[in-house]
């Protein structure tokens, strides 16, 4: 296999191996809808030789909208339009475009949402602190139908297939996690199987009805969460779902947003831009400021995993070698050509993803193949993660 020749993504054909992992934008207006900065944004990622991006997380309905304020939403067809000229741009690169659809469950804020948070059982997320309403099993229902219509309405707005976001703790992630999910209805844990699928399977088959054939359906997944000990049978039973679902892509990361540095791992945490920035965190008061360095910036430089490269690669790769034939795509801490290459040519995955070196530079894939030396700018500060809870668009903030 090789980084830069065409492919094929499931049933999609593909110019590269090369994916732009899902990236909130900040780039909608209050209603979710795009504005023309996320069709320019778009743009310069496509026209940077990117083989396939994977669009920020759009919320399904706006109880599953994240604390995020200016996030994509998907959960309209006044959106249509609007999502149209970007894919149709996008398309005009010969680059493949996916929407990534989401609900957070617990994993948000009423006073973001304007709705009371539910989520799959009870038990507050540790960094969004808000106790859910547990879903009954009609409202189950009701969200699944809400993946199906959000997909097909990515499918008119020219979209090339929808990544269901199973990953970093939202609501498809809090039905898989065990320590999260304790029903006791068939929503919950098989005891035969460990593993409590049905949901994604409903929102799966369901895609399927309603979607064309030639519509991809991929799935991101946290390959371990810390705190929870790895289970490669639990790990490998989940792989193996969804090798029997077909799905066209399946993206390994890491853990939840209840520590969402671990997500997105880096050489140092950038307090300030926290205590001026996050929703939950943000600080103003002088003092108050430097009580919290002292005492809880400890407390929270202990839980955080330093970043070294590839750092997911082995979850990808096990996922690869033993559970599955579907295309596997490896996502965190890629960050040059030589990378790439020795990693897509030995096997070990079929994709590369990367975020936070596209918001550096979008033009990096390009860069990448006319250099096989190339190291990304990205030095990993976390500044452009630790911003997405403000009123700013994602952007490089390196300085
Ligand atoms: C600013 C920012 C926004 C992100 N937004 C999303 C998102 O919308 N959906 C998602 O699944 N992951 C999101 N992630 C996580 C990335 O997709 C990726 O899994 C993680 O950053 C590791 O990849 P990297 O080392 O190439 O940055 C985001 C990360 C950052 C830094």
């Amino acid at each position: 296999m090789s980084v830069f020749e065409p492919a094929m993504m499931g049933k999609l054909s593909v110019k590269n191996r090369i994916v732009r992992s899902a990236t909130y934008e900040g780039l909608c207006d209050r209603n979710g809808m795009p504005t023309p900065g996320y069709g320019t944004m778009y743009r310069a990622l496509a026209a940077g030789d990117c083989g396939t991006i994977i669009t920020g997380f759009a919320y399904i309905t706006r109880q599953g909208r994240a604390i995020q304020p200016l996030q994509a939403g998907i959960d309209s067809d006044d959106t249509i339009d609007a999502y149209k000229r970007v894919t149709d741009d996008v398309h005009s690169y010969g680059c493949r475009i996916i929407m990534q659809i989401a609900h957070t469950g617990r994993q948000t804020r009423s006073s973001r949402t304007g709705l009371p948070v539910v989520g799959v059982s009870r038990g507050a997320s540790r960094y969004f602190r808000e106790q859910p309403r547990v879903l009954s099993k009609e409202e189950i229902g009701v969200i699944a139908e809400q993946f199906v219509d959000a997909a097909a309405r990515a499918q008119r707005a020219g979209f090339d297939g929808v990544q269901l976001h199973a990953a970093h703790g939202y609501l498809l992630h809090q039905f898989l996690l065990p320590s999260i999910n304790r029903r006791r209805d068939e929503y919950g844990v098989d005891p035969s199987t460990g593993m409590a699928v049905r949901f994604l399977e409903e929102i799966i088959d369901g895609i399927r009805r309603q979607c064309s054939k030639t519509f991809a359906l991929l799935v991101k997944l946290s390959g371990a969460v810390e705190g929870v000990p790895f289970s490669p049978l639990r790990f490998g039973g989940l792989i193996s779902f969804l090798d029997s679902k077909k799905i066209d892509g399946i993206e390994i990361s890491y853990g939840t947003m209840g520590n969402a540095l671990n997500i997105f791992r880096g050489t140092s945490i950038p307090l300030d831009d926290i205590l001026d920035h996050d929703p939950v965190y943000r600080l103003n008061h002088r003092p108050a400021r430097f009580l919290w360095k002292l005492f809880a910036a400890p407390v929270l430089a202990a839980r955080v995993k330093r970043f070294h490269p590839m750092y997911n690669l082995s979850y990808a790769e096990m996922a690869k070698k033993r559970y599955t034939s579907m295309p596997v795509i490896s996502v965190g801490g890629f960050r040059s050509s030589d990378e790439l290459h020795r990693v897509i040519e030995s096997g070990k995955v079929d994709f590369i993803s990367m975020c936070r070196p596209f918001i550096a530079e979008p033009d990096i894939a390009g860069k990448m193949m006319h250099r096989t030396t190339y190291r990304s700018y990205c030095i990993n500060c976390n500044r452009c993660a630790v911003t997405t809870g403000s009123d700013l668009p994602t952007v490089c903030r390196r300085r």
